[in-house]
Order: structure tokens, then sequence, then C-alpha cells
């Protein structure tokens, strides 16, 4: 790279030069020796809050590059940025607008006062216990018994993994729907889905905060359609009972045939991948109750409050981001893998991919520049122990360095002493042994093992693959709270340290609107002239195989 772009330009163009000078020795370093000369390591370089244990003494860096990286981020104003996005600043400058998800956690939201995010929550409350107790019923009067949230991105990746995640939190009165998620535009998972459900005990949530994702309301149209064919007039009673809307756009809902009574909001000003927090959340609530729900908030708001009050020594966002900043831009280390070990958290990859790469894959910086440096790493993942035997070949023995983020939860948290759980108490201890293993070896390399000196090449590790260790006390809805927030302030501050805007998303935008010409190549080969070489011929091809 050839330096962080600049805020108090002399410092931050003298701590970039500080950095690429310490990196030039730290490439140069083992973790295995690093580990050997200090034993007060995992102490220096581990920190704990909120019901969280960050170890980043797996990490190839030492105290000194801590305080480095910590000058570059006095130097591009990080401390200003934070406080510009608690005080509801325009941090999303393409769009003018705040980003105020933190808003959605806050506890103590005063009766009398106007407070729409109080309004909305009591109003999805209300929703969530008719649905709970068997009072929501559908056009035949009969109590639901399955739940579809039809959303994508934002609307469905959120919402999703924090519903598995936290499954076995059941509600206080223990009773719950069904519940299932559709994303995908091609059909490929409602149309099945359809198969199996009753229309008379169905219930359809359209998550959008645009309400005009085409993904999403091709899907939407499939279920009105089914419903509707399965209660031929009756379609203002099924369009009462069977559908809810959650979005910003509360005029595009009414258009769509979404009764009023029917509707949550959220605003503009919570990004969709942000969103979780807010109405979007409802599967959430409909899975842990809406006492769990209001734990997850409270778990997001601690960490909000560690983020703002925490020195930045004793800070986890902004280590976790200057890490991630230290690894890719002065380590070159391009690639990051995401690595729960714990099944529960198998949707977490997908919902930390979308944060952080629709966050901060960006590459102009505030004033409109280019920059000339990466931004976002390429980030993938897979629950731990299925990858190991997937893409951890890769990990251990291919060519490319790649940062690996383990996370898990120390805790299963379920009754140790009941029997019947005694074996899943014992495979969760199995995996643990297993994410502290593989750590170990990617770290450590042929150190971490009795080697005899006699073992060949392609039989040998490395090691120095760098990791950080994310273990939550116990997988509640409390800890999954922070834990998300973590990464969400932890993009910021990455994206404060890289100048660029974490909360737009015009490189996707296009794609919402690109489609609909080619639908018309498609279906009449109209326009298919204007097209290059090679779409034309795939197009061509395709209509071909469809008439023949
Ligand atoms: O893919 C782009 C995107 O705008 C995401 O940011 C968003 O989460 C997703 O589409 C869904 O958008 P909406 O909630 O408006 O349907």
């Amino acid at each position: 790279m050839s330096g962080i772009p600049l805020h108090d330009v002399d410092a931050a163009r003298a701590a970039d030069q500080a950095l690429r000078d310490h990196a030039g020795q730290a490439r140069h370093w083992h973790l295995a020796d690093l580990f050997a000369e200090d034993a007060e390591r995992f102490q220096r370089l581990s920190l704990s809050a909120c019901g969280l244990l960050a170890d980043f003494s797996k990490q190839r860096l030492n105290p000194e590059t801590l305080d480095k990286l910590r000058g570059l981020a006095h130097a591009r104003g990080l401390d200003a940025w934070m406080r510009c996005l608690f005080e509801g600043g325009e941090v999303n400058w393409t769009e003018g607008r705040a980003a105020m998800h933190w808003r959605l956690r806050e506890p103590g939201r005063e009766e009398g006062k106007d407070d729409p995010v109080r309004d909305q929550l009591a109003r999805m409350e209300r929703m969530v216990t008719r649905i709970l107790s068997g009072q929501w019923r559908g056009c035949e009067g009969d109590a639901i018994t399955d739940v579809v949230n039809v959303g994508v991105g934002g609307s469905d990746l959120g919402p999703l993994m924090a519903s598995v995640a936290l499954h076995e939190h059941r509600p206080a009165n223990g009773q719950r729907p069904r519940l299932h998620f559709v994303s995908s535009m091609d059909g490929s998972q409602i149309v099945p889905l359809l198969d199996e459900l009753n229309p008379a005990t169905t219930l359809i949530v359209l998550s959008s905060k645009s309400f005009t994702t085409v993904d999403t309301l091709s899907n939407a149209a499939t279920a009105r359609y089914w419903l509707e064919q399965a209660f031929p007039d009756r379609n203002g009673a099924v369009l009462r009972c069977h559908f809810i809307g959650v979005s910003a756009m509360p005029e595009r809902m009414s258009e769509w045939g979404i009764h009023e009574d029917n509707q949550l909001l959220f605003w503009e000003w919570v990004g969709g991948r942000y969103s979780l927090w807010s109405t979007i959340g409802l599967p959430i609530a409909l899975t842990i109750g809406m006492d769990g729900f209001r734990e997850l908030l409270a778990g997001a708001h601690d960490l909000d409050r560690h983020f703002r009050e925490a020195p930045w020594e004793a800070n986890l966002p902004v280590l976790m981001g200057l890490v991630d900043v230290w690894n890719l831009n002065y380590l070159d280390i391009t690639a990051r893998a995401v690595l729960p070990y714990d099944g529960r958290l198998k949707h977490w990859p997908a919902y930390v991919e979308q944060l952080e790469m629709e966050s901060n894959g960006k590459s102009v910086d505030r004033d409109g520049e280019l920059v000339d440096y990466h931004t976002c790493p390429v980030i993938w993942g897979e629950v731990g122990p299925n990858a190991q035997h997937a893409f951890y070949q890769l990990l251990h023995q291919g060519t490319q360095p790649v940062a690996c983020e383990f996370i898990a939860a120390a805790r299963h948290g379920l009754d140790g002493n009941s029997a019947e759980l005694r074996p899943l108490e014992e495979q969760h201890s199995l995996t643990l042994a297993n994410c502290l293993a593989q750590s170990r070896l990617l770290a450590l390399g042929d150190r971490a093992l009795d080697d005899d000196g006699d073992t060949p090449a392609y039989k040998r590790y490395r090691g120095n693959q760098p990791s950080t260790t994310l273990l939550m006390d116990e997988l509640t809805p409390r800890h999954l709270g922070a834990l998300v927030a973590l990464y969400e302030h932890k993009v910021f501050v990455q994206a404060v340290l890289w100048g660029i805007n974490p909360f737009d998303q015009w490189g996707v935008e296009m794609g919402k609107k690109i489609a609909k010409d080619m639908i018309r190549v498609l279906e009449s080969g109209e326009g298919s002239d204007g097209l290059d070489a090679s779409t034309r011929a795939l197009a061509g091809y395709i209509r071909a195989q469809q008439s023949s």
C-alpha cells in the first residue's frame, strides 16, 4: 500500500510510515518464536468485555504494533468519527444520512414522549404475543403453525443467523411456530416449502427496507398466488390474516396490499445489514420471545457503551479493527476465514460476509478519490469442524496467508446434570478441543508437534498463520447481541482508517436495475443488438435451449 488516507495529514503520514517500517521487521517474525520469547503474551494481547473474550496473541504483532496502530487511528480522527456516529451525524455522506442502528438498542425509553422506536417495538410485541399465544388466526380461524420470512440481504441474513443461533432459547410460554426463511429469487426455496405447508396456518412476513427488491417481491407474489389459490374469493381476508410487512416504506407496503394494522416500520437511518435490531428482527422475537429479544438489544447496548467509553487499549471493536488493518494493509494478508466452532452459528459466516464486504468493499474515499490501498479483505467461512474436512488443507499447507477468526462459546449452556444431555456437552467439549488444536497448529506449525525431525516436506506445517479467537461465555441472546455489535463497530473503525463510507452500497444498487432489460432480451430477443458478444451469445443459447 502507498499510505492510509490522511486526516491530520502529517501525523497520519508519520504513523503510516512507522507502521510500514515496523511491518518490515514483523514480516520475519514467527508466532512460535513470539510465544517462546514472551510468557505473558496471552495476558498482554487478550481482552474481555461484555461476556466476550478476544485473544489476539496468535496474531503476528506485539504490543508495540498496537501502539502504532492506535497512533494511526488518532491521526485518522477515529475519536471524532465515533462522536459523530453517536451524535447522529451524517456518517453516511453519500446518502446524506446518519447511521443510528445503535439507537434501536438504547434502554429506558420514556413513556409519554414521542418515540417511534419504542412505538414500533411495542407494536411488534403485540404481534409476537398474538402469534405465540395462538390468537393470530388464519382466514379460516386456525392458529398459526408456520411463519415464513421472505427477504434478502440484511432483511434475511441477520434474522436467519440469530434465530438459528438462539433456537434453544425458547420464549417463556414455550410455544412458537415453525420458522422458515426464503430469500433466493429463483423459487427454489419457496416452491418446495409451500408444498409442505398448510395455507390455513401459514403467516408470511415480507421483510424489505425498500419494498422494491425484486427477489423479495417475486417470492411474495408466489406466496400470495399460493394463498389466493387456496382461498379463492377471500382476497381481503388472505391479505389481512396471512401477510405482515416490515419496511421503511409504508406506502409501498399499502400499495402491495399489506393491511395497515399488519405493517411494522423502521427507518432510512437503519442500514439493511444493520437492521436486525429493528422490526426486521420479528423472526428473532418469534424464536426467543420479546424478553429474549430485549436481552439481545441489551447485549448490543452493553457493547455500544464499551465502545464509547473504554480506553482504546482495552476497547474490543477498536482493537479488532486495528488488527484487521494490520493484517491487510501492512502484512498484505488479503483473505480472512470466519470459523465458528458451534453449529448454532452456521449462518454467522454469511452474515459477516455481508456486514463486512457490503460495508467496506469500497474504493472511493471521502474526497471522492480512488484509494490506492486495500480496503476490505476477501472474507469467507464455514462451521469450523466441517471446514477442517474441506478447505483447512489450504490454511495449513497452501501458499496463501489467511487470517483466521475462531468463534466459540466456552459453555454450551445446557443443564450438564441432565443425563440425556450429557452427549451434547461432551460433543461441545470435543468441538472446543478441535478449535484450540487448530488455532495452535496454524500458529506454531511443526513446533506444535512432537517432531522427530525426519518428516518429509509434504507432511510439514509451516505455521505462522495468524488468528483471533473469540469466546462467548455462553451463546445467549445477550452475548450474541454483544458479538454482533462488536462486528458492527469494528467495521466502522476500519472504515474510518480507510477513509471510506461503510453505510452505503452503491456497488450493488445497480444490480437491482440492470436485470430488468435483460428479462426482455431473454423473453423476446429484443434489445440484444446493443449487448456485448458474450452476453448476446449466452442469451441466444438460453433462448434456443428454452424453445427446444
Ligand atoms: O443487496 C443490496 C441490498 O440493498 C442490501 O443492502 C439489503 O440488505 C438488501 O439489498 C435487501 O434490501 P431490502 O431490504 O430493501 O429488500
